[in-house]
């Protein structure tokens, strides 16, 4: 078994026998909580200190004090992390873990966009990069971005950023127009609303729920729309048996453990590949995270200025919300 006298700081990839063991042993050393997303890999899930959506794992890092934030998760997500943590040490497993749908808002491309708007509040889905996180007034999540977008003056006129679904969806919930950043996410544009539909034909008694990332065609079939906690809450509480699931199927795991009896089938993707699994938050893996903390790397890093603007419409959002 593994032990701290035996363990080395080279960054070899040699893994110890019990890799459980060895992380919880340097949990303990590093002082550290281990957040995870509903994506990660259920092994994952099973260790980790806290399992949440965006909103409670940016709540969970904005009140810790634990000395290390080892963040199973994605990119951006650590990153909001470090820039509530300045002074910790934010792990990420895998640094390629990023975000198809932060990556089609480039800071360049977006400051154009709102230069060409100036008396406009820029609301960001927290899914992008510090650096839009910096341009904007407010971030919201999934969870919170109806709450967050009603709460403006009616007069007021808003840019929503990166992800145009969950902006028109808010538009639908609020009845607010909004200039849209035209991006999405890979994972959710891709579910396919025939295969919803035949499967609901194979399924009467299943409910239909969906992440708002969906597409409207989607989303219109959904007779709940949350957040991954939003839908797990509604999961565990509706009296349906069944459920179709319109989201990253990882989420199956923490609603076929809170909901034992009940069936979830993950929603299909137009192809038949694993593309209804998320690429990025899929490349972390137990051994990543092991390693991470054993290396104290790779570490999450930013510049000061752009930390610090992108911290003010982080703490907007948590005061909002
Ligand atoms: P949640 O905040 O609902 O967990 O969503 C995060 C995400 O990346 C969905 O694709
Ligand atoms: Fe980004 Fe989509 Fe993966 Fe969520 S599921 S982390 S939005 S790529």
């Amino acid at each position: 078994m593994f032990t701290t006298a035996t363990r080395d700081f080279t960054k070899t990839n040699s893994l110890p026998d019990d890799l459980l063991a060895a992380i919880v042993a340097l949990k303990q050393e590093l002082n550290a909580i281990i957040l995870a997303h509903y994506y990660q890999e259920p092994e994952i899930q099973d260790i980790a200190d806290y399992i949440g959506d965006s909103l409670g794992l940016s709540r969970q890092a904005a009140n810790t004090d634990a000395d290390t934030i080892v963040f199973a998760g994605v990119h951006f997500m650590a990153e909001t992390a470090k820039i509530l943590n300045p002074n910790k040490l934010v792990l990420l497993p895998d640094l390629d873990a990023g975000c198809s749908l932060a990556d089609t808002c480039p800071p360049d491309a977006f400051a154009k966009f709102k230069a060409a708007r100036p008396d406009h509040l820029v609301i960001s889905y927290i899914n992008c990069s510090a650096a839009i996180k910096a341009m904007s007034d407010i971030i919201c999540t999934s969870s919170n971005a109806v709450k967050i977008v009603s709460q403006i003056p009616r007069d007021r006129p808003i840019i929503f950023a990166p992800d145009r679904n969950l902006g028109r969806y808010v538009m639908e919930q609020t009845g607010r127009e909004m200039v849209l950043w035209d991006g999405s996410c890979i994972v959710h544009e891709n579910f396919s609303e025939k295969k919803i539909v035949q499967l609901k034909v194979q399924h009467p008694e299943a409910e239909i729920i969906a992440h708002p990332e969906c597409e409207p065609p989607v989303l219109r079939h959904a007779s709940y729309v949350g957040s991954t906690t939003a839908l797990l809450k509604y999961a565990r509480e509706s009296l349906s048996s069944a459920f179709i699931v319109a989201t990253e199927p990882g989420i199956l795991h923490q609603m076929e453990k809170e909901a034992a009896g009940k069936r979830f089938i993950p929603a299909p993707p137009t192809t038949n590949c694993a593309c209804n699994e998320c690429p990025y938050m899929r490349l972390n893996t137990l051994e990543k995270l092991y390693l991470s903390m054993r290396n104290r790397a790779p570490e999450i890093v930013l510049p000061e200025e752009v930390r610090a603007a992108a911290l003010r419409p982080i703490q907007r959002m948590l005061e909002m919300s």
